[in-house]
């Protein structure tokens, strides 16, 4: 195990009706507050009455940000910064999920930046000096943004869809409150089931060898997606399945399974790539990538995880080694099946004539991935197989 710092600084409010407590989180911030959300999903739950009820009834002036779209937009950000800017807001309130908060967030740090806020995404993560205080209102379970301090925006124009991480942008408080995930499309559960396993094996797959306690807390999450996640696909309605699955979404990517250890994240750079060029879900993307990603850096080398994987997550306790770890992939695969995901990139419109595009801006001049070091030349080969 390495040396780490380790902070996680989300105040965490857990469980039905948590939302009565949102006035008295705002109070340290201020008055004035951005609600931020997408197109119609919170009007429909009655969340968006609620939550403007409890502002006004305690005094606080609200401003909107609407419309924020899936794989978030620099455009939507350039957008409430401006809002931010013209009417003093005091703190941003996010209501959604991953997208919705990663461009509060954005909007968060923007705020402070006096150019455009596209330059944060290539300047890296030592540029953002200040943010607005945020919270989160989470209604869509998959991404982690809830408890961390990253957000992902696209920019559609230049095909590019890039991330920050800075700590100041980590949400000061969390509403939890599963109910409000029980109108999620089957799709989109899925896809969450299956961001919230890819972001486990990022860290799982790792070639720090001693990192035992890391370990053994990724396979119990990875545990609890195959246990619920069939179960919240079948009945969105269940309280527990969708509780399960909300916690281990947060617990997957606050940092609790990556301290210590070197961790990989080559699927999550391919996929942010091939989201960017083709506006695909994101879970859907790493659903279809990864199983290819598995089979492509596999060798005699890295065997020995994919055995510790098929052995303690799958439970394939026969065979010799290869086979074992042959057999994790192809359960893998068949569980991101069975939750209803196409299983290739031309299903999701991806074409062949562009793989060489995509990776080559996915590699740019250095290569990807920590556990297997991947090249241009092996970028395109996975992405090949995928197609
Ligand atoms: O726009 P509305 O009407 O709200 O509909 C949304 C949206 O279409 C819908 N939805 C949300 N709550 C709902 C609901 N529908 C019915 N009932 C509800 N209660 O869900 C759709 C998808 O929302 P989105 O926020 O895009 O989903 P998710 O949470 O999966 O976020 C995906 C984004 O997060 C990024 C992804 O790249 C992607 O852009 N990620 C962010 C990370 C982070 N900040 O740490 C890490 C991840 O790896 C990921 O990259
Ligand atoms: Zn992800």
């Amino acid at each position: 195990m390495f040396d780490f710092n380790y902070m996680v600084s989300t105040k965490v409010l857990f469980g039905r009706n948590k939302i009565q407590m949102l006035p008295e989180e705002l109070k340290p911030y201020g008055k004035r507050i951005l609600v931020v959300y997408g197109k119609r999903s919170i009007k429909k739950i009655g969340l968006y009455d609620l939550i403007t009820t409890l502002l006004a009834r305690n005094s606080l002036v609200y401003y909107e940000l609407s419309g924020v779209q899936p794989n978030p937009r620099i455009n939507s950000v350039r957008q409430g910064i401006k809002i931010c800017r013209e009417y003093h807001i005091d703190c941003i309130v996010a209501v959604g999920g991953g997208s919705v908060i990663d461009c509060a967030k954005t909007i968060a740090a923007g705020f402070y930046y006096e150019s455009d806020p596209w330059d944060l995404f290539h300047l890296g993560d030592s540029a953002i000096k200040n943010a607005l205080p945020i919270g989160t209102i989470l209604t869509v379970t998959g991404s982690g943004s809830e408890m961390n301090g990253n957000a992902v925006i696209s920019n559609m124009e230049t095909e590019q869809k890039l991330a920050i991480h800075n700590d100041l942008l980590r949400p000061r408080f969390s509403i939890l409150d599963p109910t409000y995930t029980f109108t999620v499309s089957t799709h989109q559960i899925a896809a969450g089931i299956v961001d919230i396993f890819s972001h486990v094996l990022e860290q799982y797959f790792s070639p720090t060898r001693e990192a035992f306690v890391q370990n053994r807390i990724a396979e119990s999450l990875l545990l609890t997606c195959i246990k619920y996640g069939p179960i919240a696909l079948k009945e969105p309605t269940n309280y527990e399945a969708q509780a399960q699955l909300m916690w281990t979404s947060s617990l997957a990517l606050n940092g609790l399974l990556g301290y210590g250890k070197i961790t990989d994240w080559a699927t999550h750079g391919i996929e942010h790539a091939v989201s960017a060029a083709y506006d695909v879900i994101h879970g859907v993307g790493l659903a279809i990538l990864t199983p290819h990603w598995m089979n492509y850096v596999l060798n005699e080398e890295t065997n020995y995880k994919f055995v510790e994987y098929g052995k303690n997550v799958w439970n394939i306790q026969e065979g010799n080694d290869y086979t074992v770890a042959k057999k994790g992939i192809e359960k893998t695969q068949r569980f991101f099946k069975n939750l209803g995901i196409p299983t290739t990139l031309r299903e999701v419109g991806v074409t062949e004539k562009k793989l060489n595009d995509l990776a080559e801006k996915i590699v740019m001049h250095k290569e990807i991935g920590k556990f297997k070091k991947l090249g241009k030349k092996d970028v395109l080969m996975i992405l090949k197989n995928a197609l």
